[in-house]
């Protein structure tokens, strides 16, 4: 078992999140619960700041904020100086109520809807990555009408095959996102918003996919990116002055993984483009990066409650949880693997293997694969390591559980971020109205 973040430790048989006890977390919120640790958080924006916008002319950090957007995450990142990525007007309303500066926000997303367009046009978010043909008549309806300017990336495909599983991989060519580079599409695409009278081309973006460990994969992108911007100049006769290298910085989830070093992903994707501008005697564009899950995914540790234990002779031992897949959604849909520990024995011996099921009125609502823990009992307090990023942005209300609260700890102390659910919350949307 490894703690895949320095400000979570175990000792005197328990588990210490930001030097703050799991099990008084447990008595003081409740389960199932995510912790976050704000020290790890602010110690990932850091890295973002210190190794790239503080180190580089012209550079912007973006936290792609679909990981996990809430006011407190935003109110972070706006204290660390860096922009966020968003895709939807959900996103940037949040984002804006936690005071978000909106020059910062980067509006993502495969098709923006005309309502959500017209809620970020109207709120001065000015920066858009474009992704297909539709969007582009859409903004420039919009925006002139609301008399506006937008500045424009365009997501170009670069046919590159990375990422954990095939549902996060986004740069090959079979896929939604963005415009392809074949038969000269997203030439067209940028002739298009050149034509146009309240888009304002800058440049080019690219995520190859989620969960990346390939240092070659990144570097092979901006080599692609590199020739798109040559093709841009050649053919339209614009330079493309800035690109958006995407995110997708993978996280050790269990002892297999091993990550990049951001610095080591960020000086090579800094020097490919450098040496690409340099060859044709260019200033270097301005450079982003957006990852997501390499900022929280290490903060977040879900603590349950062990309920029912069921041990099927010769296949294995259920051990079943009060949450699920309802606030871990990754297990079943990308069969992720994680690691975790029974806190209140977390320095006893782990004999035995189990299977961490949630819930669920479900066969595939699996929380943890296969584990190996100090023997069970009901009761027990289960932590899942690494859960900070697309766990509590992905819950839900299916079987009518209520969501957990989020719990942020810092330096010893702990804070209630976003509270638990009550069964009120469950038919606050419910109407009792007559058909008219
Ligand atoms: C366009 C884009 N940028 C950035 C990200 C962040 O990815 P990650 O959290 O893996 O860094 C995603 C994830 O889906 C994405 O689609």
């Amino acid at each position: 078992m490894v703690l895949q973040t320095e400000f979570a430790q175990i000792r005197d048989n328990t588990l210490y999140i930001d030097d703050v006890n799991a099990m008084d977390l447990v008595k003081k919120y409740g389960t199932p619960l995510y912790v976050m640790s704000e020290g790890h958080i602010r110690h990932q924006m850091n890295e973002l700041k210190t190794k790239f916008l503080d180190k580089y002319e012209n550079v912007l950090p973006l936290f792609a904020s679909k990981s996990f957007s809430c006011l407190e995450i935003y109110r972070l990142a706006n204290e660390y100086g860096i922009g966020i990525d968003c895709v939807s007007a959900g996103e940037i309303s949040i984002a804006l109520k936690a005071g978000f500066d909106p020059h910062k926000i980067y509006f993502h997303g495969n098709n923006k809807l005309p309502s959500e367009i017209e809620y970020a046009i109207s709120h001065d978010v000015d920066h858009f990555v474009i992704d297909n043909f539709y969007e582009i008549e859409l903004v420039e309806e919009i925006a002139s009408r609301l008399d506006k300017t937008i500045y424009a990336t365009v997501r170009v495909v670069p046919e590159i095959k990375a990422g954990g599983h095939g549902f996060i991989q986004t740069g090959h060519k079979d896929t939604k996102f963005g415009f392809s580079a074949r038969h000269g599409i997203y030439l067209e695409a940028i002739s298009k918003i050149l034509e146009s009278t309240h888009i304002e081309f800058e440049g080019i973006h690219c995520h190859i996919g989620s969960q990346v460990f390939d240092l070659y994969a990144y570097i092979s992108a901006m080599k692609r990116f590199v020739g798109f911007a040559y093709e841009i100049y050649d053919q339209l006769g614009v330079m493309v002055t800035k690109i958006n290298a995407g995110g997708g910085y993978g996280i050790a989830y269990t002892k297999k993984d091993e990550p990049l070093d951001f610095e080591v992903i960020t000086t090579e994707i800094m020097k490919t483009i450098k040496e690409g501008y340099d060859k044709r005697g260019w200033d270097m564009p301005m450079v982003l990066v957006e990852p997501g899950r390499y900022v929280v995914g290490n903060a977040g540790i879900t603590l349950y409650t062990i309920g029912a234990i069921k041990e099927i002779p010769d296949v294995r031992t259920y051990v079943s949880i009060d949450g699920g897949m309802t606030d871990n959604i990754r297990t079943c849909l990308y069969d992720a693997d994680y690691e975790g520990v029974i806190v209140n024995k977390a320095e006893q011996p782990k004999d035995t293997k189990v299977t961490v099921a949630g819930k669920i009125c479900e066969s595939g609502d699996i929380v943890v694969k296969e584990v190996m823990v100090a023997k069970p009992e009901p009761g027990d307090i289960f932590a899942q390591f690494s859960t900070g990023a697309y766990h509590y942005s992905m819950a839900s209300n299916y079987n009518q559980l209520p969501k957990p609260a989020v719990v942020f700890t810092y330096q010893g102390k702990s804070k209630l971020v976003i509270r638990r659910q009550t069964f009120d919350d469950l038919t606050y949307y419910d109407t009792n109205e007559d058909y008219e």
